[in-house]
């Protein structure tokens, strides 16, 4: 069994003393866990301050998004090397809402994850539907193609330190979770064309978690799927306790 990742995204969230506090906090919380591997990621201006309180800690730091490029004319942008020596070990590419807001296309999805990789960073790779796709019937389609065109180009032997999270987009921020179930077939059916594309020795070791409306009350179910290896959180990781109780999952089977 895969060592299960549970990562809390806090988006455009918290001004630097209050990631850490609630880093602090966690800290406290989570004090002891090693069955999991804990990741947050802060806004950008925190990582650096953040790095040196989760030093001796279970828990690592992941940026938000990155460009493809190492440096140069890219005003606003912060690439791999930058994230890696502010103390990040992950980095979440492609999140819905950098698709929907800032037209993040596949093709820019793919420049990003190799740059990740190449730069030393662990790329949590975001896929997912819209409900009018899922009511079409489509839900499948979508994230294959996504899965497909995210990884095109990659050797079978980085693959292992790729993470893909399933995010059905209307399953964020609305309250509104897909089922353990219906998040089941999904990660099943991903994780069957993910063996086809690079067959199973290269991806025994990538874990598929979920994100949308990931709460206390929902994770326990959700992680007793044989192919929910995690899970991303939004909203209830700005919350230390809920956060933690997350964290601490309990097994149902
Ligand atoms: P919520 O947990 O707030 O639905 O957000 C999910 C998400 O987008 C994590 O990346």
């Amino acid at each position: 069994m895969l060592k299960p990742l549970i990562a809390g995204n806090w988006k455009m969230n918290t001004a630097i003393h209050q990631g850490v506090e609630l880093v602090m906090r966690l800290r406290e919380l989570i004090k002891g866990v090693d069955a999991v591997e804990v990741v947050v990621a802060p806004p950008f201006t925190s990582i650096h301050h953040l790095s040196h309180l989760v030093a001796d800690s279970p828990i690592k730091l992941c940026g938000q998004n990155l460009h493809w490029e190492k440096n140069g004319a890219y005003t606003g942008e912060t690439s791999a090397e930058m994230l890696v020596s502010a103390g990040c070990r992950y980095v979440i590419v492609g999140h819905s809402e950098r698709r929907q807001y800032f037209k993040e296309s596949d093709e820019v999805v793919n420049k990003k994850v190799v740059a990740a990789l190449k730069g030393g960073l662990r790329p949590i790779i975001c896929v997912g539907e819209t409900l009018s796709e899922r009511e079409q019937g489509k839900t499948l389609t979508k994230v294959r193609s996504q899965v497909k065109k995210a990884l095109a180009g990659l050797a079978g032997s980085v693959v292992k330190d790729i993470t893909v999270a399933y995010e059905p987009i209307w399953a964020i921020g609305t309250g509104k979770n897909a089922t353990a179930q219906e998040a089941e077939e999904v990660h099943n059916a991903m994780r069957n064309y993910l063996f086809e594309m690079f067959g199973p020795d290269d991806v025994k070791d990538l874990r598929i978690i979920y994100g949308g409306s990931v709460k206390a009350d929902n994770i326990d179910d959700l992680m007793a799927q044989p192919n929910v290896d995690g899970a991303l959180v939004g909203g209830a990781s700005l919350k230390a306790e809920d956060f933690a109780r997350i964290v601490k999952f309990q097994r149902l089977t």
